[in-house]
This record gives C-alpha cells, structure tokens and sequence, in this order.
C-alpha cells in the first residue's frame, strides 16, 4: 500500500515546490501583486487541471487493487482539497491586497486644491469693441458687419476716391488677382449699407482694415476701424458733434470734451478731425506726483518737506490735454449718389475711428504688436 501512496506524496512535494515559490515572490505594490495572480493560476492550473498529476492518479484508481482502492482515493481526494484550499485562499488574500491599492491609489483627497481649468476670456480689442458698440446701439445706432475683401469701386471709387487720387497712395492695401483688394477702411461698409437699406439710415461698422505698413510700435498691417453714418433728413455738423461727444462722455467720462479741427477726406465735405480731452490727465497735460505717488514714501517725505508735489508731462496725450480720436464730416454729395441716395433731400454725417491706438493709450500699452503676439501672458490681463 505504502508503494501505491507514493505517487500522491510525490504530486504533493511537486506542488509544494512550487507553492513555496510562489510564497516567496515579492509583493509589495500593484505590478507585483498582479504577477503573483498569474503566477497562482499557473499553479493551479499545473496542479489541478486537466493534464496534472493529481488528475492522472484521479484517473488511475481503476487500475489500483480493490483492497487499497478507498485509502488510494481518499488520499487523492485530500490532496486535491488541500491543494485547492491553499490556492483558494491566496487567491483571496491577493485580490485582496489588490483592491486595497486600487482604493488608495484612486482615494480622492476632497481637501486638496483642484486643477482649475482655464479660462478663455475675450481679446482686449474686441472688449474694447463691444464697449463703443453697447453706447452707439443704446443711441439708435445698427450694427453692420461686411466684407473684408473688397472690389476697387467700394474700397475707393464709390467712396469718391477716383483712379490716381492721392488719397489711394495713403491707403496702399493688399491686392489680389482680378481687382480685389483686402479693404484700408471701414468706409466700405457706408456703400454697402446705404445700397441695402437707401436711407434714413443709422449704422456702425467695426471691422478689420489692412495697409501695407511696415510693423512698429504704433503701425500694424492689419487693425480694427469703427464706421459710423447717419443719413437723414436735415443732417447736420451738430449732430455729428453731438453724437460724438455723447459717446466720447460715455466711453471716458462725463468731463471729457471733444475739440473739431478742419481737415479733409474725399468722401465729407466738409471734413473734420476729432480730439478728445484726455482721460488721465483731464485735459490739463500734466499728471501731478500727488497722483502718481499716493501711499509712497516720495509722498509722505513731501509731507514732512512741506513740499509741492512736482508735475509730469502726461504720457496718453504727451502733454497736450488732447488725443486724436479720428476722421469726420459731412457725408459728400457724390457718396450719396453713387449709393442712390438723394443728396437733395438727405444729408449725413460720417465718422471713423482705429480701436488699436485707442486701446494701447487707455491700457497703457507701449506697443500696439503685443495685443497680436498671441502671447497668453500678456493677454490674461485683459479680461
Ligand atoms: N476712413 C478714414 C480712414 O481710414 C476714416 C474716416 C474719416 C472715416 C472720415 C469716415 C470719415 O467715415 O467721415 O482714415
């Protein structure tokens, strides 16, 4: 009998081998807790699938004498729930473990900061934008939004700005084939939109304009224009100051004044320039140090000096009091007409102003190529 048991100690020594084995693998994180997993199937699959030993003795209980059949097969038997309970149980443990780590890897700390998302925001020049927008649409005032890419006649002739007129020199834009242009002036827009809508007609037209410029600190080939017109009967050069003004208080201060200087552009007659008085300074040219150094060290030694405050020339108006604000005039006879409007019965006035310079005084900015660089940084501060 003691013959016949041999083989079922033997499966049992040979399964033990490698149980020690798999006791002694290291199991300290994750990578080895799942190695350990395959390494117990192995095993049991090894020990007590179909091609083991165990089951080839399993198989071999027929051939065993009747007498010791029962012995033979309990012992078996035995060494197949010992085994299986060993196997059982480490598996378990290993599961185990391996969900312990799961849980404390993926364990949210609810207290930790988060990763907050970033924000867009919109570009400084079009905050800018919708500024003058909101103040001449609470005025009457329509939108229009129109073609960058324009034909000579609308960019120029229609704008009563003939083939040869210097004026064309001072606007040099990009060209393309076939007698496209990519549009020097918001201008075009008053064409478009008289030809659409005849008149009575009250609009804004912001958008982008291109010049051939060289880019500076105050020169971009590509820049935003805001287009205004107002066409109706009895028109005149009061309005247009009234209008402007108007906006000028709203955009900057019920103290700013605006100031008319003759000037000329072929499509107003008579044509005028617009200044306004200065935000910072208030028109006075100077900026006093009281301003400039409240709360500072340079204020308090003043103080006990029983000193003046000393003045500095003020930077958005370079001492002046003024800042351009842009082109304006009543709208010419010929513009009227080429737009099938009745320059006896209607008259209008036109205004056009750049946003990039205008934001570059009010933000202080030294150079108007940064709000085009693309440069997060920069642009953050502008919200
Ligand atoms: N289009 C002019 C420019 O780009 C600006 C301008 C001046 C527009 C007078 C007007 C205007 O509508 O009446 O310099």
């Amino acid at each position: 009998m003691s013959e016949q048991l041999h083989p079922t100690s033997e499966a049992y020594e040979n399964f033990n081998r490698d149980w020690l084995k798999f006791k002694e693998l290291p199991m300290t994180n994750l990578e080895d807790a799942e190695r350990g997993l395959k390494n117990l199937f192995e095993i049991q699959n090894k020990h007590t699938g179909k091609k083991s030993e165990i089951s080839s003795l399993l198989k071999s209980i027929g051939q065993v004498a009747p007498n010791d059949r029962i012995e033979f097969a309990q012992a078996i038997q035995e060494l197949k729930t010992k085994v299986k309970i060993a196997i059982d149980l480490a598996e378990k443990e290993l599961q185990r473990f391996l969900s312990n780590i799961k849980i404390e890897r993926e364990r949210i700390d609810v207290t930790l900061p988060g990763t907050r998302p970033r924000t867009g925001h919109l570009h400084l020049i079009t905050i800018l934008r919708q500024r003058v927008e909101d103040i001449f649409v609470s005025m009457g005032y329509a939108i229009e939004d129109d073609r960058e890419i324009e034909t000579d006649y609308y960019n120029f002739d229609a704008l009563n700005i003939p083939e040869g007129h210097p004026a064309r020199e001072s606007q040099d834009t990009f060209y393309t084939t076939d007698g496209f242009a990519l549009r020097s002036q918001t201008s075009t827009v008053q064409i478009r939109a008289m030809e659409r809508r005849g008149a009575p007609i009250r609009i804004i037209a912001p958008g982008k304009v291109f010049r051939r410029d060289t880019p500076d600190m105050t020169h971009v080939p590509m820049f935003h224009q805001i287009e205004g017109l107002c066409v109706d009967k009895g028109i005149t050069m009061a309005h247009l100051k009234g209008t402007i003004n108007e906006w000028v208080k709203r955009m900057f201060g019920e103290d700013t004044i605006t100031r008319m200087r003759p000037s000329y552009f072929p499509f107003t007659e008579p044509s005028a320039e617009f200044d306004y008085s200065c935000f910072k300074c208030h028109g006075t040219g100077k900026v006093g140090s009281w301003q400039n150094a409240v709360g500072s060290e340079e204020a308090s030694q003043l103080i006990t000096d029983n000193r003046q405050p000393t003045t500095d020339r003020c930077r958005p108006c370079k001492g002046s009091g003024w800042i351009e604000l842009g082109g304006s005039g009543m709208v010419h006879p010929n513009v009227l007409k080429a737009c099938g409007v009745d320059p006896t019965i209607y008259s209008g006035f036109a205004f056009g102003f750049g946003l990039e310079r205008m934001c570059a005084l009010m933000y202080s900015l030294d150079d108007i190529r940064l709000m085009f660089d693309n440069d997060v940084r920069f642009l953050e501060q502008f919200r």
